[in-house]
């Protein structure tokens, strides 16, 4: 499988009250436009002395805001001195046994050595800090080492759980996680989440899950003037939200059409727009340069993307800057990343299958490491499937000292509980 990347995991020294999240967007949770009463929920989420169930799930479809929202969560959860656990899964990832538990802990292992042994085994087999001794990791060890872990981190301060995406989280990290969260009482451990509608699965008594609707009108104009810095008339607007549902990607995908289109404000009221989203990023899509399109393509296939690999792989050495260039890359010193996971999926299920076979050839010849995915890739898949759609992220690793000013298989729940 074409393996795209998820992101991350942060944890910080109790000492240095953290900061932020590495995202594929630029975003700061000062940014975030409406959504005012989401906020306060937040806020109530983030109270010590709230009575209101402190776990928190927000639910949606793709590109309603989910992770720009939690975002701003996480950002506010920092400056309220929580101490950060973070994960941001990914699709290619689901299929890794504690992938998430591993980005969750990340810089918090060393708190491992506080708990009774045979638990301090299990986590450190799990996040492969010790070889096996044999037998598979025991399930409940594990779960009650993760939730130790929790109570342990907590008895210096508020601690906050963040999950962007909890559809795509690996099922053994989703039941620790489950089963700590479902125990944890009276300690200051709050759990804020993101999850696609498809992940309802994902429960547990104290859960809140709020859905996310969309946006009103004047909100989508205040992100389109920032993002594109066009100013469209109101008529074009109130097209874009009836379109868009209030959905503000796709509401900025069909700006982003008609900005290319270059038309003047009373033929852009009669233009015919795309009437779908993926409709929309097709079309942008194929409007980028051959090269940027590579790149975006290879990007989008690799799990962790890098300058080298990439302009390996499409062979044309600008052909990264033409996709920073057209705002679907983001390249960030040897690392590339997508501009939104939605962009990279919808790039490579465009990929005919003599394309996608030929990208894997290229990316197996353009680095060994990448060698053993994008060969078994290119044998056993010639396009993706429903129970494994194509990539969608590149691998973020979240550090919470890494400011976010500057800059998402499922399983029975029996089986996560
Ligand atoms: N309230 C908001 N204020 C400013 N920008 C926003 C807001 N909501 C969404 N956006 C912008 O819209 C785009 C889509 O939002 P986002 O990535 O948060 O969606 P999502 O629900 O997480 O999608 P997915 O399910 O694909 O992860 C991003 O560019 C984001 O910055
Ligand atoms: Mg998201």
């Amino acid at each position: 499988m074409p393996g795209s990347e998820g992101g991350h995991n942060a944890a910080t020294p109790p000492t240095a009250r953290p900061g932020a999240v590495e995202s594929s967007q630029s975003f700061s949770g000062d940014e975030l436009v409406g959504r005012e009463g989401e906020l306060r929920r937040i806020e109530q989420l983030l109270d010590p002395t709230g009575a209101v169930p402190r776990a928190l799930l927000v639910d949606g479809p793709p590109g309603i805001g989910k992770t720009a929202l939690w975002r701003a969560g996480i950002e506010h959860a920092a400056k309220r001195g929580f101490r950060l656990l973070l994960a941001r899964p990914a699709e290619a990832e689901a299929a890794l046994a504690f992938a998430a538990l591993g980005d969750l802990l990340g810089e918090a292992v060393d708190a491992i050595g506080a708990l009774p042994e045979p638990q301090r085994r299990a986590l450190r087999v799990a996040l492969l800090l010790d070889a096996p001794a044999g037998a598979a990791i025991e399930t409940r060890s594990l779960c009650v080492a993760f939730l130790g872990l929790l109570r342990e981190l907590s008895s210096d301060g508020p601690l906050l759980v963040g999950v962007d995406d909890v559809q795509w989280l690996d099922r053994p990290s989703a039941s620790a996680l489950v089963f700590a969260l479902r125990r944890i009482d009276r300690v200051p451990v709050v759990f804020f989440g993101t999850a696609r509608p498809t992940a309802a699965e994902f429960t547990f008594e104290r859960l809140e899950r709020i859905a996310l609707g969309p946006l009103d009108l004047s909100s989508l104009d205040r992100i389109i003037r920032r993002s594109l810095g066009e100013q469209l008339p109101r008529p074009v607007l109130r097209r874009l939200e009836r379109i868009s549902g209030g959905n503000p990607f796709y509401a900025l995908e069909l700006a982003r059409a008609l900005t290319r289109r270059g038309e003047s404000p009373p033929e852009i009221d009669s233009l015919p727009l795309p009437e779908t989203l993926t409709e929309a990023l097709r079309e942008r899509i194929s409007t980028l340069p051959d090269e940027a399109r590579q790149a975006l393509v290879a990007t989008a296939a690799l799990s962790t993307p890098t300058k080298s690999v990439v302009t390996a792989a499409v062979g044309d050495p600008h052909a990264l800057d033409r996709a920073a260039h057209a705002n679907v890359l983001v390249l960030d010193g040897e690392r590339v990343r997508l501009e939104h996971p939605l962009v990279g999926s919808a790039a490579y299920a465009m990929q005919g299958d003599a394309e996608r076979r030929e990208l894997h050839r290229r990316l197996a010849n353009s680095s060994p490491v990448t060698r053993i995915g994008h060969v078994i890739s290119r044998t056993r898949r010639t396009a993706p499937t429903k129970r494994s759609p194509p990539p969608s992220r590149p691998r973020r690793r979240v550090r919470a000292r890494e400011a976010l000013p500057n800059r998402p298989r499922r399983s029975p729940s029996s089986r996560w509980s």
